[in-house]
């Protein structure tokens, strides 16, 4: 049944608008997660109700956390305290959401009972030996099958505190570890040779426990204490804004404005890199919120011109890659990606499935073994590409409308409910005209178009 959603885009030339895209991914999992373990009651405020939230909430309310909500993004979680975790009846099962699997492995690892955490086809194929090698360090009884989910843990180990170097530059991992540290004899050690987004660390001080950063790259926490119940003030995503940067930035007519998205300096490459290439982008109303940075982000189109993307930005951009090869193909002249082998094992092989798809719709786009090579400037003929069951790749292609000669039929797209759920209904309130394949849409809102 999901694999039936399609989305039919037709050329469209304008976006505009005043828009808030949904709450942060990131950090609507780890609010759920540290409120569920926090002595009191925590609050959300802009909670992403999408599946991939959902799956993590559902996996604690199977642990005996009752949570009320969401609704219209309030959640409030009544917190069993850092032991206070039930054995769920059932396999955990997070879905498409390879942040819940990595994260709870660490805090499953502490856990005084037994899980099993299975997921989606995506996920059952997606590396999890990356968290598993940590926490088995640290003592913990965990198994995979050839480094696979399921993810079994065996209850009960006892967990040492370790100084871990990060073999992958990624923020799960180093949260997975952090989370397991949280249970552990001592003191837990991360270093990362690039940074990559610091939420955990900046929600576990919100909730009273005690992080430190004693040089740059390196965070550190004691196991063994307490967290207290917090307020979170959830921003937009500035993964699902990017999608409108890039809109806007590529419409021959075009001015947008994104409110309230969390602009955290490690979630930011994506304004640097179409900024790189030219665009328009204004950052105004900036403000902390709870412990996070945001602002009100202003794009207008402009002409782009394509860049070798600087390797540094990599992790800061990490989710926003098929939306800036959307870019890129419109940007004149070439855009090379390097040093982004991460893509090829995030929900789908992003290098290979947007090559793919790029090259049908008319783009000169060769994938190499760690980036792409685009030559852009020409727009994107009519087609039909398949988003191989990826979010991030089915909402980027919505875009390439923008700039497209004819229709841009798009396949397998139910997990844009994953991280977007009402993506198609703000990007018709734009400007963009998106339909819904008619005989799946009891998620998706949207009219539906013949023989589809
Ligand atoms: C996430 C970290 C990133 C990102 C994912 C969410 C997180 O993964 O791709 O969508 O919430 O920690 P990696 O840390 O594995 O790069």
């Amino acid at each position: 049944m999901n694999s039936a959603v399609n989305f039919m885009a037709q050329p469209a030339r304008q976006l505009t608008g005043d828009i808030r895209v949904p709450g942060d991914k990131s950090i609507s999992h780890r609010s759920i997660m540290l409120g569920a373990l926090a002595d009191g009651t925590t609050r959300v405020h802009g909670f992403l109700h999408g599946d991939d939230c959902l799956a993590t909430l559902n996996a604690f309310r199977a642990m005996g956390v009752n949570i009320d909500g969401p609704v219209n993004g309030e959640v409030i979680i009544h917190g069993v305290g850092i032991d206070g975790l039930k054995a769920p009846h059932h396999d955990l099962d997070m879905g498409n959401s390879g942040t819940s699997m990595r994260l709870m492995t660490g805090l499953m690892a502490g856990q005084s009972f037994d899980t099993t955490m299975v997921g989606d086809s995506s996920l059952m194929s997606r590396p999890m030996r990356r968290v598993t090698d940590p926490v088995t360090i640290m003592g913990a009884d965990v198994s995979t099958i050839a480094g696979t989910a399921p993810v079994r843990i065996t209850g009960g180990a006892r967990l040492r505190g370790i100084d871990y170097k990060l073999p992958v530059a990624s923020a799960q991992v180093k949260s997975c570890v952090l989370l397991a540290g949280l249970y552990a004899e001592g003191q837990t050690i991360v270093t990362e040779l690039v940074p990559t987004r610091d939420h955990t660390e900046r929600m576990l001080r919100c909730f009273g426990y005690e992080v430190h950063n004693p040089q740059p790259g390196v965070c550190s926490l004691m196991g063994g204490g307490r967290l207290s119940a917090a307020e979170v003030d959830v921003p937009a995503d500035i993964s699902s804004a990017a999608f409108f940067m890039v809109g806007s930035s590529i419409a021959e007519n075009a001015d947008i404005n994104l409110r309230h998205v969390g602009i955290n300096p490690t979630r930011t490459g994506i304004i640097d890199i179409l900024r790189l290439m030219g665009a328009d982008i204004r950052i105004n109303n900036q403000c902390i919120v709870g412990d996070e940075p945001v602002a009100d982000i202003r794009v207008r189109s402009a002409p782009l011109t394509g860049i070798r993307i600087p390797e540094e930005l990599v992790p800061l951009a990490i989710d926003e890659f098929p939306a800036i090869f959307i870019a890129a193909s419109c940007a004149e002249g070439e855009t090379v990606l390097t040093g982004a082998e991460e893509l090829r094992v995030k929900e789908s092989d992003r290098i290979r499935v947007m090559a793919d798809g790029l090259k049908v719709l008319g783009v000169d786009a060769v994938p190499t073994r760690s980036g792409i090579v685009i030559q852009g400037g020409n727009g994107f003929t009519e087609g039909t590409v398949d988003s191989c069951g990826d979010h991030r790749i089915a909402m980027s292609f919505v875009m390439a409308s923008l700039r497209a000669a004819g229709d841009i039929i798009i396949n397998d797209c139910a997990n844009v409910d994953t991280s977007f759920p009402n993506f198609v209904s703000l990007a018709g309130q734009t400007g963009l005209a998106v339909d819904v394949d008619s005989q799946s849409r009891q998620h998706l809102s949207m009219g539906s178009y013949p023989g589809g």
